[in-house]
């Protein structure tokens, strides 16, 4: 890794191992994008000048004054602005005091420094402790001189990774107010390759399915307007070069660190390039930045490869285990789980629940979450939320009577909040009418029978902070499912002017996340496990507090296939929330057999979701060995590297991924077959991040491979008679 600037040719170069990414100012003040792609090592006498087209149009840099037009609409800027000419979509949108939305940067001055930036109040990457996981960042500084304007364009890159980390600082050095319309937080102009892309998208119990198209002239847009993530669209672009595949070919992902509103795009405009950009949703935003003042976007992180999908992939997640997920138990087994939601919904008490763990301990299961429906009067979704304090009825001897029982049956104890909602039939929005997200003269919008806290004031946020402490500091709880059932609507706050109602989206993620911040710094032991509806707030920003996330409340293991595909694209296997449902399943209907619910909850954090005491006794017993397996291979899923070998998305019939552990000593395949096809032959699996020339042996069997034989001939697997069958091959080198 290093990062270059050249003073001659006046071109930055920033290196990670196996990428090069180069940008160059032109004319003394235009910061123009240059190359982002597969390594190009630093050549003190190259002359990469030629990469600035200055000679091609407009025709020559002494007619730039008479051309300006032209030029910026033609040119690959590395942030563009709004206002000067440049047509296409562009990053920056500012507003003066006199109405004006002109802005033209000129670079300014850099440095290049190591280490890296984290953010204020936001989820931001971070060097490890060792040398190989250092970090180095090229901060530029571009400014309009008429607006007084500052801004600090920032990249940073990690010895250990291809990824590049941006982000963006406003800083106000004028005299008067600036309005922050769109501040985006990356953008990348690129000559068309005759890319496609895939972005992902879904709906609740739905999420995040990989959609591919080719990128055709016009824009392809994916946004979020919930105040969170989504179930429906993420932030996460991916263009891929004609022909590429798992395993060869151009692959470059833009992902964002944030749990808001947020704008991708990618634009395929008249010069036959691509824009593409990324950053808080410029919908419902504007941002005051009185002088003197400074605005901070969340990071993007931007990763090439020039080997495929499969090592993007690779790349975010180990990106992400090591540089953006704090918890403890990032590198630790989880213990294996039952939660009640799905079991009883909201009618159990406390002596349901022990009975549940007391079963449940029976088979290896490790610890009780109790979901939905323990506070206030919450006896369905119709009431309660806000009051967090124990229902009497339900739990006679409150959480902590209830946390010792399941304590003593030698099972640890979590629970579940909704901090961020107010029952309209609740004590505290009889107190606190307007603590709830509104519009004075307009009724509020109901969802699920809920209205939303206006988490951008303090006071909101103290008094839910203390009420979960005093709960979580009452007994021994070890886990806490933070859920968030609605999206924010009739945005309106009584502690904003109309100045600065614009700011309220961001505000309140800034809320969350000071909120989630607190309770990780007071509670550090606790497990903490984020969740939207399913899995709404499955993004980037949320793993910097929780080191899992709910990913979806359809629990079918063929629905999963998809879901847990597309969440894999970028996602480590280890933050996936995945758990054995009950069957017939509560989304779909369809039964499946309890092994293959086993294999593909075992790829993520492992569970259950059921009532155990209805389970017959040869379920209870494949459940025991369900377990054991779990213990067995989880540091496999945890901390290997994640192969997709098939996608039942692509063949209709069967998926298949593979995890092999870093040393390449062991790996472990799932194969979930949805449907028999009647032919002879056998489904033919390539296996890949094998050593070619070790001895690999099947477990459970005499069958010995070599690595070669594996990733070329590959492993044949018979095909499952039935529907929906499972197997799970565990390759071990001898
Ligand atoms: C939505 C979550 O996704 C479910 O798992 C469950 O916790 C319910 N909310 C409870 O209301």
């Amino acid at each position: 890794m290093n990062i270059n600037y050249n003073e001659e040719t006046k071109i930055f170069q920033i290196n990670t191992q196996n990428t090069t990414y180069m940008m160059g100012i032109l004319a003394g003040k235009h910061l123009l994008h240059l190359y982002y792609g597969k390594k190009i090592d630093y050549m003190e006498d190259m002359d990469c000048r030629y990469l600035f087209r200055k000679d091609e149009s407009p025709k020559s840099l002494h007619s730039l004054k008479r051309a300006a037009v032209t030029f910026f609409n033609t040119y690959p800027f590395e942030y563009p602005a709004h206002g000067t000419g440049d047509c296409r979509h562009n990053c920056l949108r500012v507003r003066s005091e006199g109405g004006h939305r002109v802005c033209e940067l000129h670079y300014d001055s850099h440095r290049i420094y190591k280490g890296k930036p984290s953010l204020k109040g936001m989820p931001a990457t971070f060097e490890g402790a060792t040398e190989e996981q250092a970090a180095e960042t090229l901060e530029i500084t571009m400014k309009d001189a008429v607006l007084g304007l500052k801004i600090l364009l920032r990249y940073s890159v990690f010895e250990d990774s291809d990824a590049m980390i941006r982000s963006v600082v406003a800083v106000n050095e004028g005299e008067g107010k600036l309005y922050l319309e769109k501040i985006l937080s990356a953008g990348l102009d690129m000559d068309n390759m005759e890319y496609e892309l895939t972005t992902l998208h879904g709906v609740e119990t739905r999420e995040r399915r990989m959609v591919t198209r080719k990128v055709t002239e016009g824009s392809h847009r994916v946004a979020s307007l919930y105040g969170e993530t989504s179930h429906k669209q993420h932030p996460f672009m991916m263009l891929t070069g004609k022909g590429t595949t798992q395993k060869h070919g151009d692959a470059y992902g833009m992902h964002f660190v944030y749990s808001g509103n947020f704008a991708a795009e990618t634009e395929l405009n008249h010069q036959d390039s691509i824009r593409m950009t990324m950053g808080i949703n410029p919908d419902g935003f504007e941002w005051v930045l009185a002088p003197g003042e400074e605005f901070e976007t969340p990071e993007a992180v931007l990763v090439y490869s020039s080997e495929g999908i499969g090592k993007m992939t690779r790349c975010y997640h180990d990106l992400y285990r090591n540089h953006l997920i704090r918890s403890k138990y990032l590198h630790k087994k989880r213990p294996i789980l039952i939660n009640n939601w799905e079991g009883t919904y909201f009618n159990f008490d406390d002596d349901k629940l022990v009975a549940i763990a007391k079963e449940a301990k029976k088979v290896g299961i490790e610890m009780l979450v109790m979901d939905d429906g323990w506070f206030g009067k919450r006896d369905n979704d119709e009431s309660g939320l806000g009051d967090w304090v124990v229902n009497k009825k339900k739990l006679k001897n409150g959480i902590e009577g209830l946390a010792e029982r399941v304590n003593a049956e030698g099972m640890k104890f979590g629970i579940w909040f909704e901090p961020e909602m107010i029952s309209p039939d609740s004590d505290l929005f009889r107190a606190h009418p307007d603590w709830a997200i509104q519009v004075p003269g307009r009724e509020i919008t109901m969802q699920r029978h809920q209205y939303v806290l206006d988490m951008t004031r303090q006071d909101v946020r103290d008094y839910i902070y203390e009420s979960m402490a005093k709960i979580l500091r009452s007994a021994n709880i070890e886990y806490v499912k933070w859920d968030m059932n609605r999206p924010l609507a009739d945005i309106g706050s009584f502690c904003l002017d109309s100045e600065h109602m614009g700011e309220f989206y961001h505000r309140y993620v800034l809320g969350v996340y000071e909120l989630q911040e607190r309770l990780v710094q007071e509670f550090p032991d606790l497990l903490l496990e984020n969740c939207s509806g399913g899995g709404g707030r499955f993004d980037p920003g949320m793993l910097y507090y929780s080191p899992q996330i709910w990913t979806s409340d359809n629990m079918d293991p063929i629905e999963r296939l998809a879901i847990q595909e597309g969440t894999a694209l970028i996602y480590p296997l280890s933050t996936m929330g995945a758990h054995i449902c009950v069957c017939p399943n509560h989304t779909t209907g369809r039964s499946t057999p309890l092994e293959t619910r086993a294999h593909v909850a075992m790829t993520g954090t492992f569970g259950y979701e059921l009532d155990i005491t209805k389970l017959t006794e040869e379920e209870k017993a494949q459940a025991a060995a369900f377990n054991e397996e779990y213990h067995k291979y989880n540091e496999i899923y945890r901390e290997g590297d994640y192969y997709r070998i098939a996608s039942y998305r692509e063949n209709n019939i069967y998926d298949c991924w593979q995890v092999v552990t870093k040393d390449k000593a062991e790996c472990l395949v799932t194969y979930v077959q949805v449907r028999y096809i009647s032919r002879t032959k056998s489904v033919r699996l390539l296996l890949e991040g094998l050593e070619p020339k070790a001895k690999y042996r099947l477990e459970g069997t005499e069958e010995i491979y070599s690595g070669e034989l594996l990733m070329n001939a590959g492993y044949l697997q018979d095909m499952i008679f039935g529907e929906y069958g499972s197997r799970l091959l565990h390759f071990v080198r001898v």
